[in-house]
């Protein structure tokens, strides 16, 4: 966070840092930091200070505020203005809590979000040349070079964004960077790649662009000393943001926009290897080469996220407060594009695309996590309705594979927040080949619904909690919908259709339905939640179902659970039955029906005991049903959509019977933008 000649309190400035830092919490959440420059602008008193803390950010809000109460009376209210950055830590445990800084009175300090692949040799070469670490990390390393950078400068007035630029031509990996200095007072310079980075703009004044003009050069080592003489000093007022007549502006660097929501719904999404630079109340973004494709400016976009999505209300868990949300977010996903009426539906984002879509030799849907269950949960009806052949791909194995791609494939990309890396990469890959991509994200701006050829938004609203929900059903409902919209001149699938867009409508009605069994499946947690291992089963539309429960169950209860095509019960998995395994069975009244009643009888000839998830007027199965959960009907390819919430349910109250804090699971981070 950046202010300039905008007075703020100490108390105000902490405080936007440690909101900003907890909403970004479900992110990852192992340690966080801040560093914030002393206020005094004599060179040789300048410091910056690092107060970092394992844990959640309320630690480190409580270590500040021991810190800095004792100065905060001595001072009064402080008028002057303040210069603060702040970071968030990345989601994995690291020895070394971000923000990093060289140490030799942290001249510099950074904030790193990703991961860095050459550190190793970066170190070996910094530690050549004298440079002492105190930790593994990669992030590290970038606070030492960029010292080095600057100890090895060429002339005394090399520009701060200089300096990171030659950093930057030295990293591999991917990378959201912050750097502050005290050798640049009043500065930061932000830049990314690979890791999703974006600058808010707060300003009650009129702004002097919305389009920030790129700059660009040719940056050798030759060359630089010429350059930051002459461009940087002459930067003109026309190829920078501020605020008209040189009133007060503020900007924010955050990994995405729930952390600067509150403050500003303006925001400036910034593309791999752009450099952008505040220095004296301007912000200019420059690039060190101009390639065809560039877009030669950066627009200021309006942002319709507003905060109370992002806050929990009356629940007591994000996760819960999603669950619950679903009759809402899935008619948002519906919202003007499904037309009830005539019975068809427009995916703005696609329309123009159509065409090509229903030429192509076949649909390769990717994605990870539950975002690849929304694709296994759609195939069939995909399949059905497009009669093209759909292949469905975990991200990271599609890559492993080197699997072929071909320039008449459509390939589709499924995921909430548009940055997941290896989803990224597999994006990459096909866009490298040619094929036509589609992004099927719930981030505007987010990386994946910036470099795909076409997409469709699915308005789920923000997603906060770490494990999925109302993001899957919304992915599911939009890959429904385009299947919908290929098949509208289909005279032989009208009437399949029309079945499924009726089906569409009572939705958010049957949702509500299945909601309101909330208690009894509290109850069933608390039969089930000193259990060890849970097992799922189904097939056909529901299989699915059965994944996508059973990584809910395990990513927030870490019990074991595993989903189980009920097709391949006596290919391994009966020997799993017995008296003691609790056994979850999802059987609808579908084409598989007949088939789930015989994967039953083997389960209860072994003394298995199910808890049957069933449509409310299936006599047949809750005869042999331990238990049963009895869901409303609709047409059997949304099925899933209805089915997949009882296991929502389930996994949310038995990871609070265990005591675990559900928003936040060990080990996991919101969004995973390292492979
Ligand atoms: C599970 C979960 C993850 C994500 C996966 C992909 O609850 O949240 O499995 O689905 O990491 O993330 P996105 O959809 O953001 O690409």
């Amino acid at each position: 966070y950046m202010n300039y000649r905008v007075p703020r309190t100490r108390k105000e400035i902490f405080e936007t840092l440690i909101k900003g830092l907890q909403r970004l919490e479900y992110r990852g959440y192992d340690s966080a930091g801040v560093a914030i420059d002393g206020n005094n602008h004599e060179v040789k008193e300048r410091h910056i200070q690092l107060v970092k803390k394992r844990g959640k950010v309320k630690a480190l809000d409580e270590e500040l505020y021991s810190k800095w109460k004792a100065s905060e009376s001595e001072e009064g209210v402080q008028q002057e203005p303040l210069y603060r950055i702040v970071f968030q830590k990345h989601g994995r445990p690291k020895v070394f809590t971000r923000p990093s800084s060289d140490k030799q009175k942290e001249q510099f300090v950074v904030i790193h979000n990703g991961i860095i692949t050459n550190y190793k040799d970066l170190r070996k070469f910094l530690e050549s040349k004298g440079y002492e670490f105190e930790s593994e990390t990669d992030t590290e390393t970038i606070a030492k070079l960029i010292k080095y950078v600057f100890d090895n400068r060429e002339t005394e007035d090399i520009t701060f964004s200089t300096l990171v630029e030659r950093v930057i031509q030295q990293l591999e990996g991917a990378f959201a960077l912050v750097f502050k200095s005290i050798h640049y007072p009043g500065e930061a310079v932000a830049t990314r790649r690979g890791s999703p980075l974006l600058i808010g703009v707060r300003s009650k004044y009129k702004l002097s662009t919305e389009q920030i003009p790129i700059l660009y050069r040719t940056c050798t080592l030759e060359n630089v000393k010429n350059i930051c003489k002459t461009r940087m000093k002459r930067l003109d007022s026309s190829a920078c943001l501020h605020a008209v007549g040189d009133k007060a502006v503020e900007f924010f660097f955050a990994s995405d926009a729930s952390a600067i929501i509150e403050h500003t719904n303006r925001v400036i999404f910034l593309e791999d290897d752009d450099i952008a630079a505040v220095a004296d109340g301007k912000l200019s973004i420059h690039r060190v080469k101009r390639s065809a494709s560039d877009d030669p400016s950066r627009a200021i976009q309006t942002l319709q996220m507003e905060l109370q999505q992002i806050m929990k209300g009356n629940f007591s868990a994000f996760m819960q407060k999603e669950i619950f949300e679903q009759p809402e977010s899935v008619f948002n996903t519906m919202r003007g594009r499904v037309n009830f009426e005539t019975n068809t539906v427009l995916l703005g984002g696609l329309k123009d695309h159509l065409k090509e879509i229903r030429r192509c030799r076949r649909l390769i849907v990717i994605g990870c996590g539950t975002s690849y269950h929304a694709a296994v949960a759609t195939r069939q009806v995909l399949e059905e309705l497009t009669e093209l052949p759909v292949m469905v791909e975990l991200a990271s194995d599609f890559l492993d594979r080197n699997t072929p791609v071909f320039r008449d494939d459509v390939c589709f990309f499924i995921s909430q927040s548009g940055e997941t890396a290896d989803t990224l990469l597999a994006l990459r890959y096909c866009k490298d080949r040619r094929a036509l991509t589609v992004g099927v994200t719930n981030t505007v701006g987010s990386s994946i619904s910036r470099e795909t050829d076409c997409g469709v938004h699915i308005n789920a609203g923000p997603e906060i909690g770490v494990a999925s929900t109302k993001a899957y059903t919304s992915q599911f409902i939009s890959l429904v919908m385009f299947g919908l919209m290929m098949s509208e001149d289909r005279i032989s699938l009208q009437n399949r259709r029309r079945e499924i867009i009726r089906g569409l409508r009572s939705l958010p009605e049957l949702i509500k339905e299945v909601l309101s069994l909330d208690e009894k499946i509290h109850d069933l947690a608390l039969e089930l939640y000193t259990q060890r291992s849970l097992l799922v089963m189904g097939r056909g539309y529901n299989y699915a179902t059965c994944l996508e429960g059973a990584l809910k169950i395990k990513e927030i209860t870490y019990m074991h659970s595993e989903g189980i095509l009920a097709g391949e019960l006596k290919h391994g998995p009966l020997a799993l039955i017995d008296k003691q395994m609790p056994v979850i069975m999802v059987i609808m009244k579908d084409p598989c029906f007949a088939k789930c009643q015989n994967a039953l009888q083997q389960v209860t000839a072994r003394q298995g005991r199910p808890i049957i998830l069933c449509s409310k007027d299936d006599t047949e199965s809750s005869k042999f049903a331990y238990k049963t959960i009895e869901l409303p009907h609709t047409v059997d390819c949304l099925q899933g959509i209805l089915s997949v919430i009882p296991l929502q349910l389930l996994s949310f109250h038995l990871a609070v019977l265990r005591g675990y804090d559900v928003d936040f699971p060990r080990n996991l981070a919101k969004s995973v933008t390292v492979e």
